[in-house]
């Protein structure tokens, strides 16, 4: 694993509709750039908050958290240098206060292993979106290529770490109800806040109300890219006792990372 900053110049005009022309895929890629940034902290934080406890009593594992998180701060960088971009163009992260109250409550009531296992969760769901955008080419061609690239070092990227939370899970003891009940959380979370977060940037595109979105919307989930049926039949093995986190995509990962190396920057390893 290498710790990677991406170059991309995002200050340049970029059309309204960057994926594909499709209005229902640019809002869905759109909201989940929106939620990377306070995510990937949450991550970020839940990770440091257990290495602070000096709970983790395995050198290669505090090494795999290091990267872990610095890939996720790069992460978190490269899609705030894009909210910030969309928020400019009058599409706001309008749930960003409602994502604070919540995890402040849910921090209040629940312990670094219960928060660690939403993590995992979380990183494993973001593992099988960013094995589905690499094998199905979700982006399309037809895509604006600085942002297809920032959205496929990511994938790689979450692909190459995919395990590290479930190391860190197992190693501090996390048992499978709690693994299952962080799952749950996600899947719930995610089907919520995504379904809101995109209904809002349509309706302030004015696109909410046509046909064609809507059209394209049953395109994505269940036509053409059928994401949500090939997303379920990936994430149900997550039921079995003797789960690990899959190698789903790995050769796809590499083979986009040094294809593309030009475009990154290796910061360490
Ligand atoms: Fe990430
Ligand atoms: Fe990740």
């Amino acid at each position: 694993m290498q710790i990677r900053k991406i170059q991309f110049q995002l200050l340049k005009e970029i059309e309204p509709l960057w994926l594909a022309n499709n209005s229902f895929k640019t809002q869905f890629f759109n909201t989940l750039s929106m939620f990377f940034p306070f995510g990937e902290g949450y991550f970020i934080e839940t990770f440091r908050d257990i290495t602070r406890k000096n709970l983790v009593r395995d050198l290669a594992l505090s090494e795999k958290i290091r990267i872990f998180t610095a890939q996720e701060a790069m992460h978190s960088h490269a899609h705030q240098e894009f909210n910030d971009y969309l928020h400019d163009q009058g599409l706001p992260f309008t749930l960003l206060g409602w994502f604070e109250v919540r995890s402040s409550i849910f921090n209040k009531i629940h312990s670094h292993t219960t928060k660690l296992a939403v993590t995992m969760a979380y990183e494993h769901i973001t593992a099988i979106f960013s094995y589905l955008a690499l094998r199905d080419n979700l982006l399309g061609d037809v895509c604006d290529q600085n942002l297809k690239r920032m959205w496929l070092w990511h994938a790689s990227e979450e692909i190459e770490h995919r395990s590290i939370a479930f190391e860190l899970y197992q190693h501090i003891g996390g048992g499978y109800w709690r693994r299952q009940y962080g799952m749950l959380f996600a899947i719930l979370n995610i089907c919520i806040d995504t379904s809101a977060q995109v209904i809002l940037n349509l309706y302030r595109s004015g696109l909410l109300f046509k046909l064609k979105t809507w059209r394209e919307a049953y395109g994505f989930m269940f036509g053409r890219d059928r994401f949500i049926p090939l997303s379920a039949r990936k994430l149900y093995p997550f039921i079995k006792p003797q789960w690990y986190p899959p190698e789903l995509g790995v050769n796809l990962a590499e083979q986009w990372l040094k294809e593309n190396s030009d475009y990154f920057r290796v910061l360490g390893k």
